[in-house]
């Protein structure tokens, strides 16, 4: 087998590749011998990983293959050429001048064939199709941003190329200094890659399709941990709760309205003088009590832990004085420790390069543990730095790198800022894991980058009460989603500007509660912004959508464990199941949850006008009533109290009654709407403690479910028990839709357990280990 990297040098430029895995090469450029390869994204058994090569040498050019992907290096002057195995072009590089090294960065340019659409790079705002935009990565707190405003919080330099026949191909850039992603707006046609600093080290994954370029990504950059289910719950947040007194309302308000909720969040006002890891005792006596009482309620409580320590020598402020003692914070050039603005005013920074540093950051988290925060909020740690020109630290400050699999440096914030966020929350959630082993630990993050989801869960920032945000909201969950950040949403209602009309916290409420991360929050000084803030038309309207949410968490929670498993986002572009779509200008209204359900607001939602959904194929059901759709294309007349849901023939969905919180053991029936395509349908269930890592050692469940022709009917059966995790459910519900006829329905002993109804069985199988079939069908 020959030797990996394959190294190929023209004019002193070294370009060298090799095959970590089936369907990934990896491509590193540079003058003379290339830098270590390090990296903060990808672990290092992924990137120094090699699977076999062919390796074809001719006096023009070396020739790679993989099982999956050929590359073509020119001698003469290394242009790239990479194609699938069956020679379909996957990615080329640029005619003219492919390659530059400038002033320590370098431009790289590659062909965008002109029915390709390019997807990714995380929380942009701009349109979903990043086909003729231009985007910077650099991590930028960015207020009240617009659909025009770039860069934003996260850095992630990965993006799908897609064809509207579906074939995909990916592309991560390894490297997180401030980079740029030109898509044919300065050239057309031709896609520029720049950055001002670091290796030219990308990496290009293969289809065939998206969710196969999904997967490879997920298998570089690591998978999201599966995350404790009541963070699929309804959060509430907004800045600030001020007092005990006034959470301890807000949770018996939730309560006494039926409103199923997991958390409530506590934004800064809950420290002493905005200072991290302190609580104002005056306003929050009982901080402990206050936990354990909500926790009473089925409420867990989320504490946000700024990162940046205020500069307070001798004052007994502890993170500082044992951050001092560590040498903890990143520095000036010469040396003294960085002081900025924040929050709690002029303040210091954790170096989170150095792993004792990140340790000792964990550690601060011991209190909070045992006083019963179930979660943890990192902000501004883009980092943000008031009154700086930059919004930032000086590119000069220093970090240093201590990190195993790293030579030990020093490193300037050019070349930190971007995975700043990301290594505070890996700090955090290492950190939470010291304090309890067993527990998933749930944080959420601001600022991250690229394997960032490996740590924590995300938002789209400090959006706005507008219908433009609104429709943002879905098209930058589904970027992050197609960037490794799975788990995001946005400020519901949203952040900043005047307070959302009744009518558009009602949308978002709707549209929200199918967004994976679903939480209201504002900023401070604005009127209440709360579910029942609007009277009780619109919060009956709200409920109802909340209350939905907790149906489905069966089909949500599963939805989460594949994510966990294979890198598929929850929230998915409608093109990432139908490609076809990419056919017709991407609307950015619809989206899909699962591979079952189309949610479909109105692209303009602000408008009473009907609207027309062209479903992606023929034969959808309507999931509100069941019934099967005549037609591929519905027109919508708005109404106030109603969000379309369509559902995908052939799919089974899950679902339980409603809760209040997850926190309540799981009762009563497992539903199955089965909606046939034919006489076959599938699905899957997965659960688990919710909790725990035990699902690691087994104790899980998970059970396809299929539906398929038998004889004249169908019969529906659990397949094989895959883990150890006894079922909540004694009894399934089933309702079959889109059966014609009568039928009779009857257990695998062939005794009937039910009889005929009209065009929908609807009937309750109580499962037993033994008996997982039925039948049904004419009597
Ligand atoms: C930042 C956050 C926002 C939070 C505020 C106060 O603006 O993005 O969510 O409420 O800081 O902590």
């Amino acid at each position: 087998m020959p030797e990996q990297p394959v190294i190929v040098s023209a004019d002193g430029v070294t370009l060298e590749v090799s095959a970590p895995a089936e369907g990934i090469l990896r491509i590193r450029v540079g003058f003379g011998a290339l830098p270590p390869g390090e990296s903060w994204a990808v672990p290092k058994p992924r990137r120094g990983g090699a699977i076999p090569l062919l390796v074809l040498d001719t006096p023009d050019s070396v020739v790679l293959r993989t099982e999956t992907m050929e590359a073509v290096i020119a001698r003469r002057d290394l242009r790239l050429r990479l194609s699938g195995a069956d020679g379909a072009p996957m990615l080329d590089d640029a005619t003219g001048r492919h390659l530059e090294f400038a002033g320590g960065g370098f431009a790289l340019r590659k062909t965008m064939p002109a029915d390709t659409h390019y997807f990714g790079l995380g929380d942009k705002a701009g349109p979903l199709d990043r086909r003729g935009g231009a985007y910077v990565l650099w991590n930028t707190d960015s207020p009240f941003y617009g659909a025009a405003t770039d860069p934003l919080y996260k850095a992630i330099p990965f993006f799908l190329g897609v064809t509207e026949d579906g074939c995909a191909h990916g592309v991560f850039l390894d490297n997180h200094w401030r980079t740029s992603f030109d898509f044919g707006r300065g050239e057309r046609d031709v896609l520029c890659i720049r950055a001002e600093g670091g290796p030219l080290d990308y990496y290009v994954l293969a289809g065939p399709d998206a969710k196969s370029v999904l997967r490879r990504y997920d298998w570089l950059t690591g998978p999201a941990p599966l995350m404790p289910r009541w963070a699929l719950g309804f959060q509430q947040s907004r800045w600030s709760y001020t007092t005990q007194a006034e959470v301890e309302a807000i949770a018996g308000r939730l309560r006494d309205g039926a409103i199923p909720a997991d958390a409530i969040y506590l934004d800064i006002d809950y420290q002493d003088r905005n200072r991290p890891f302190t609580v104002d005792g005056a306003r929050f006596p009982d901080l402990g009590g206050l936990a354990s009482r909500l926790r009473g309620q089925g409420l867990r409580l989320v504490l946000i832990t700024d990162m940046h320590i205020p500069h307070a020598p001798d004052a007994g402020y502890a993170p500082y004085d044992s951050g001092t003692a560590e040498d903890a914070w990143v520095t000036d050039p010469d040396g003294a420790a960085f002081v900025g603005e924040v929050w709690p005013g002029p303040s210091v920074f954790p170096d989170f390069s150095r792993a004792r540093v990140r340790a000792w950051w964990g550690g601060l988290y011991a209190a909070f543990v045992q006083l019963g925060a179930s979660g943890f909020w990192n902000d501004m740690n883009e980092p943000s730095v008031f009154q700086a020109p930059s919004g930032t630290m000086p590119l000069t400050s220093v970090h240093r790198i201590e990190e195993p699999d790293f030579l030990p440096r020093k490193a300037t914030h050019a070349e930190m800022h971007n995975v700043y966020g990301l290594l505070n929350s890996r700090a955090t959630y290492e950190g939470l894991l010291v304090h309890a082993p067993d527990r998933r630990p749930f944080v959420l993050t601001r600022a991250s980058a690229a394997g960032g989801q490996r740590y924590a869960a995300t938002w789209t920032g400090d959006n706005v009460s507008s219908w433009d945000h609104l429709r943002l909201s879905t098209a930058m969950v589904a970027s992050l989603g197609l960037s490794g950040f799975a788990w995001s949403g946005a400020d519901i209602g949203g952040f900043g500007g005047p307070r959302p009309s009744a009518d558009l916290l009602t949308r978002w409420t709707q549209i929200g509660a199918f967004h994976p991360l679903f939480r209201y929050h504002c900023m401070t000084g604005k009127p209440a912004q709360e579910v029942w803030a609007d009277g009780p038309e619109h919060e009956a309207i709200r409920r109802r959508f909340i209350e939905e949410r907790y149906r489905l968490l069966p089909y949500l929670y599963t939805l989460a464990e594949e994510n966990s498993r294979t890198g598929l986002p929850i929230l998915r572009p409608v093109f990432l199941e139908f490609p076809a779509v990419l056919k017709a200008p991407l609307d950015a209204g619809d989206f899909m949850l699962g591979d079952a359900l189309l949610v479909a607001p109105s692209p303009v939602p602000e408008s009473p006008g009907d609207y027309e959904i062209r479903l992606p194929g023929p034969g959808w059901y309507d999931y509100w009533t069941g019934e099967r759709l005549d037609s591929m294309s519905v027109t919508i007349t708005p109404a106030i109290e109603r969000l379309p849901i369509f559902v995908r023939p052939g799919a089974i969905v899950p679902r339980q009654d409603v809760m209040q919180s997850t926190a309540e053991p799981v009762a009563g029936s497992l539903y199955l709407d089965v909606y046939l395509d034919g006489r076959e349908a599938h699905g899957t269930i997965y659960t688990d403690d919710g909790e725990s890592f035990g699902y690691r050692n087994g104790a899980y469940l998970r059970r396809a479910i299929s539906c398929v022709a038998h004889g004249r009917g169908l019969r529906l059966s659990f397949g094989a028990r895959d883990g150890s995790y006894p079922p909540w459910w004694r009894a399934v519900q089933v309702t079959v839709h889109g059966w014609t006829g009568e039928a009779v329905v009857r257990d695998a002993a062939g005794e009937a357990i039910s009889s005929s109804v009209l065009a929908c069985p609807r009937f309750t199988w109580m499962e037993r280990e033994e008996a997982d079939a039925v039948t049904i069908g004419p009597a």
